[in-house]
């Protein structure tokens, strides 16, 4: 068995260890097209990608800010700033989004996992590049001020805010739970 398997490398960087340089407008297709490899029953397509870098994370931090405001009029500034900080943490952010169609053999909840899978690819091809990642959604992900700023139809759905850039140090190796405490052979 090769213990170096890479898939086995994986993990997540903490957003605010994520520093310049993102991926490059070629990584960034590259990562992208990995991410359009993702199963896909009655290959809907059912996703699209909002890539959000450099000034932009400004107004998505504005639209944070906000909605927070709005979904809590009473809120602690103190966690306005927090919500207005996170997409200025990294470098790139890529959205996830699904794009639900009404299909009579794939259910919402198969194109729901097609573009989850999508963005699993993502941290697994930005990680197979030497980039770090992390998938990210919280409140945010699913409020519909935050949806309709970013221009999403009443079909479509936050999967995934992935933050994307360079670590600024390795990760230590983590340990994974054992693999026999989630497996039962059937017969
Ligand atoms: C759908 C989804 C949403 C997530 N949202 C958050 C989040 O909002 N905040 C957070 O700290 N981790 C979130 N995570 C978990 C991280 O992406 C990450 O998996 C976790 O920190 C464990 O790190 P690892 O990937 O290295 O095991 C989410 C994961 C998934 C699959």
């Amino acid at each position: 068995m090769n213990e170096s398997l890479q898939l086995l490398q994986r993990y997540s960087t903490p957003a605010k260890m994520l520093n310049d340089p993102a991926p490059d407008e070629a990584q960034l297709k590259k990562i992208l097209e990995v991410a359009m490899s993702a199963p896909d029953h009655g290959r809907l397509r059912p996703y699209r990608f909002i890539v959000i870098q450099g000034d932009a994370r400004y107004k998505l931090s504005n639209i944070f800010g906000e909605a927070v405001a709005r979904r809590d009029p009473e809120v602690d500034p103190a966690y306005i700033k927090k919500q207005r900080d996170k997409p200025l943490r990294s470098p790139m952010i890529v959205v996830v989004v699904a794009r639900l169609a009404d299909n009579p053999k794939v259910p919402e909840i198969e194109q729901l996992h097609s573009a989850g899978a999508a963005a699993h690819n993502i941290l697994l091809a930005a990680n197979a590049l030497g980039f770090g990642s992390i998938w990210l959604t919280g409140d945010n992900a699913y409020d519909p001020f935050v949806r309709d700023e970013l221009g999403l139809a009443g079909n479509e759905r936050i999967i995934a805010f992935v933050y994307l850039g360079t670590p600024a140090t390795e990760l230590p190796p983590r340990e994974l739970p054992a693999v026999d405490d989630f497996l039962t052979y059937w017969d």
